[in-house]
């Protein structure tokens, strides 16, 4: 199939909007950006339209959808038992980067949902992603807009390197900001329990709900001891050569990642290294790129998922990163680049 791409870069343009809208009333698939990644949207009240974005993606059957809503007031069609602390939370922080987890209704498929009688429901902080999903019919299921297994796309075409063939539209809406999946909570449970980090951290939460837990799976050595999202068990956001992380401080990690990679290098081998604005200049080895600088979060989340495509695009055969002090996206970027790692790590 052709893939539309239409670039509202400078805007939304309502035409191409009004198109995208009818693609995802009719079943289709829809990519469009949001504040954390892009997603691929599908009608997610509408079993066949949900089981082709599994089809496209390559992803397992039983790893359930976001619904994206625009309107707090949507959320009871989909939802039952929504208790109190949903609502203290939209306030806060809906439209953003923030999925909450709940009692299905009847109106959601199983197919939407990977079998599972509780449903995951978003409301994006990005005007193309509101406007599509208001021309869209309200309920637009989504993941990220990857192949099952690369990184989240934070531009349209990383969405296009993955999907361009397999979908009808793709929404180009530039860079998104924060370049991390949304924080999941799930609050099916007697207390609130954070089965994925993300740009809304745990004390942000406690804040205005008081205490949230965080699921062990996500933190545990033993391995019986699983995530409870089914999405988290997988190895995601995976570069194509293996990716080690060096921790402790910063000399001894530049002296190490360095050893390595002249190593690796003897051996034949091509080195990628991530760094950061303040080490970047001090690594006279291997393909070097600044992820962003430490003094800025969102430099480092926003950028982090791109500069892995590019070491695959570079084809390197290893990939050494320093690890992230960051106080706020600290849990997120650590969580999302142990996975990518395998959690390989080396300590100094
Ligand atoms: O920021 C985001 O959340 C992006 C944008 C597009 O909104 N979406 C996204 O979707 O990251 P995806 O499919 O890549 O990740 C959804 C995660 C998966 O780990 C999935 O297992 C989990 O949410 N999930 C979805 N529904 C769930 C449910 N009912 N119970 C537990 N986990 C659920
Ligand atoms: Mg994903």
């Amino acid at each position: 199939m052709e893939t539309i791409i239409a670039d509202m870069t400078r805007g939304i343009d309502g035409d191409m909007m009004a198109k995208a809208g009818q693609i995802i009333r009719q079943g289709g698939l829809v990519a469009f950006p949001t504040e954390t990644v892009y997603g691929l949207g599908a009608n997610g009240l509408d079993e066949t339209a949900s089981a082709k974005i599994y089809a496209a993606k390559g992803r397992p059957s039983d790893n359930p959808l976001i619904v994206h809503i625009a309107r707090f007031s949507d959320l009871e069609r989909i939802a039952e038992q929504i208790p109190d602390s949903a609502r203290k939370l939209a306030d806060a922080f809906w439209p953003g980067p923030l999925t909450m987890i709940f009692r299905k209704s009847p109106e959601v498929p199983y197919g939407t949902t990977g079998g599972l009688d509780t449903v995951a429901v978003r409301m994006p902080d990005h005007p193309i992603a509101l406007a599509l999903i208001e021309a869209g019919g309200g309920y637009i299921a989504a993941p990220s807009a990857n192949t099952s297994g690369r990184p989240s796309p934070t531009r349209a075409a990383h969405v296009a390197e993955d999907l361009q063939g397999k979908i009808d539209m793709i929404l180009d809406g530039g860079d998104v900001g924060i370049g991390l999946e949304s924080t999941i909570v799930d609050l099916t449970e007697e207390k609130p329990v954070i089965l994925r980090p993300g740009y809304i951290n745990q004390k942000m939460l406690e804040d205005v709900i008081g205490p949230v837990e965080m699921d062990r799976g996500l933190t545990a050595d033993d391995p019986n001891v699983h995530p409870k999202a089914p999405g988290m068990k997988y190895r995601h956001y995976a570069p194509k050569a293996s990716l080690t992380i060096v921790e402790g401080p910063a000399g001894a990690v530049m002296d190490k990642i360095r050893l390595l990679a002249r190593q690796e290098e003897e051996r034949g081998g091509r080195v990628g290294i991530i760094a950061t604005d303040e080490t970047a200049a001090s690594y006279p080895v291997g393909i070097v790129k600044s992820v962003g600088t430490r003094t800025d979060e969102l430099s480092i989340s926003s950028h982090l998922y791109g500069i892995l495509r590019e070491f695959d695009q570079l084809q390197v055969t290893r990939i050494y990163s320093e690890a992230f002090e960051t106080p706020m996206l600290g849990q997120a970027i650590m969580n999302r680049l142990m996975k990518a790692a395998g959690h390989q790590v080396i300590l100094v």
